[in-house]
Parts: C-alpha cells; sequence; structure tokens
C-alpha cells in the first residue's frame, strides 16, 4: 500500500547542515552557468532575494509555533529555522562575493530588509505564513528541477553546483514543514491559493527585475543574444516553465499536500553520497 502524504510529512527527519562554500574564490567565472548571462544572472537573483526570504518565512513560522500541539511537528519546526538561518547565511556570503563583481546584491537585500520590515508589521501573521506556504511551494518545485533536469545544472560550475544542490535537497527536505503548521493551525484554503495567486506574479516580478539589474551593469540587458538565452531558458524544450506546471497547478487542489508529489529518494542518493556535514 503507497504511503499517504501526511503519513510521510510526519516520519521525515532533517538537520541543520552547517556549510562552508567559500565564496571568496578568485577564479569563479562570472558567468557560472552555462557561460550564459541570463542564466547566471537568473540564479544570481534569487540567491540574492533568499536571505530577507527566509527571515519571514522564519518570522511567519515562528508566530504560530505556540499553537503547534504535534511534538513532531515542533521538532520539524525548530530544524526548519535552523535549515533556513543556515541557508540565508550562505547566501548572504553569495550575495557579498557578487558585490565583488560590481553587482549591488547587497544593497538589494537592504532594500528587501525594509520591505520586509513593512510587511511583518502590516500584514496579519496568518497571511504571512499563507505566503510563506506558497513560496516554499515554489522552491520546492525548483529543487525538484535542480536535483532531477539535467539540463538545469549541466553547465554550472562545480562550486555553485555543490550550493544550489544542498539548498535543493534541503528545500525539499522540509517542503511541507510551514504547510502542516498552516493545516494543523487552522489555515484556510482560500486564503492558501489567494496568497498563491499574489505570490506568483511577485516571484517572477520581482526575480526578473534584480535579473535585469544585474545584466544591465554588464550592458548585456538589451542584447538580442541575452533574451533568444532566456526564451530557450524558460520556454524551449523542457524549458523551466513547461517543465514546473503540473506541480505548480497542483497548489490549487483542495486535497493538496507537499508530499504527494514523493521525491524521497532524492534525498537518499545524496545523503548517502554526503555524510560527513557538522549538524546544528
Ligand atoms: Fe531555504
Ligand atoms: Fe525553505
Amino acid at each position: 500500500m503507497t504511503q499517504s502524504a501526511r503519513d510521510i510529512s510526519k516520519e521525515i527527519e532533517f538537520p541543520g547542515r552547517k556549510m562552508d562554500f567559500g565564496f571568496d574564490f578568485k577564479d569563479l567565472p562570472r558567468y557560472w552557468n552555462d557561460n550564459d548571462a541570463f542564466k547566471s544572472h537568473f540564479m544570481n537573483a534569487l540567491s540574492c532575494l533568499f536571505l530577507e526570504g527566509e527571515r519571514m518565512f522564519i518570522d511567519a513560522v515562528r508566530d504560530h509555533q505556540h499553537l503547534v500541539t504535534d511534538k513532531k511537528l515542533q521538532d520539524q519546526v525548530k530544524s526548519f529555522v535552523k535549515q533556513e538561518a543556515i541557508h540565508g547565511h550562505e547566501h548572504h556570503l553569495y550575495s557579498k562575493y557578487l558585490d565583488t563583481l560590481g553587482y549591488p546584491a547587497t544593497k538589494i537585500e537592504a532594500f528587501e530588509r525594509k520591505e520586509k520590515k513593512l510587511i511583518k508589521k502590516w500584514i496579519p501573521a496568518r497571511r504571512r505564513l499563507a505566503i510563506t506556504c506558497a513560496i516554499e511551494h515554489f522552491t520546492a518545485i525548483l529543487a525538484h528541477q535542480v536535483l532531477t533536469n539535467p539540463e538545469a545544472t549541466a553547465g554550472m560550475d562545480p562550486r555553485f553546483k555543490e550550493m544550489w544542490v544542498w539548498h535543493a535537497i534541503e528545500e525539499t527536505e522540509h517542503k511541507a514543514v510551514c504547510f502542516d503548521v498552516y493545516e494543523q493551525t487552522g489555515g484556510s484554503y482560500w486564503l492558501r491559493v489567494f496568497a498563491m495567486f499574489n505570490v506568483t506574479w511577485m516571484f517572477l516580478l520581482r526575480t526578473l527585475s534584480v535579473q535585469a539589474i544585474f545584466l544591465w551593469k554588464d550592458g548585456m540587458l538589451f542584447k538580442p543574444s541575452t533574451w533568444k538565452s532566456g526564451f530557450n531558458f524558460f520556454w524551449k524544450k523542457p524549458g523551466l516553465l513547461p517543465s514546473v506546471w503540473s506541480d505548480y497547478k497542483d497548489y490549487y487542489r483542495r486535497d493538496f499536500h507537499p508530499w504527494d508529489h514523493d521525491n524521497r529518494e532524492l534525498l537518499d542518493t545524496w545523503l548517502s553520497a554526503h555524510n560527513n556535514f557538522k549538524t546544528v
């Protein structure tokens, strides 16, 4: 008998892992993703938005922690907080590295910090958790692409690839934590899907805006070759958008759960090859 998604969710255990990717390498190529400005800056833009985004997730979950009665979920929340805090730290180092190349990465982080303060002040905790669940679904489906679509990582510099794969593994491990907190503390279906609808546009707009700033800095924003590469990246077979569409739209199902998509075998494969991390 196949296990239900909610049963899988109760079984999952994961630690926070201390990482050190040492982003002070002098010989990292500027276009580290397939020697392609569009693809490299898409990932750079995502990275740049992670620090404050992940702090917002931590706040939203912590604001509901006192309502969680399930001991297992309480433990998962603690591990989730550790993982997201370490992701934020590593991506901040990544932003500092981008600064050294002349991109305003930490300035964008500072802008995001101000915005997240306003969000925390004006948006109720329940809505912030619904937004968090939606973004966690985005990160989970992007993580699945990083882990399973060879074209997503084939041209990456191995040092960047190691970092993105680690992040993708941990996003997969904890993909249901916010969702379970939301569901177990009485979150509604309509707020969940309303948040996803809004997050979809904000996520794309925000990532593409930061990416455009980085491309503009390089004098690449208006080059036809950049946008040809962008079209291929998003649409050409297999293309990012067609690849994630099926997983994305599942979120709008009333009975959706993140572990409906059971990809635990990806975790097992990675863990058997990486078992010497310091955990926190
Ligand atoms: Fe993360
Ligand atoms: Fe996450």
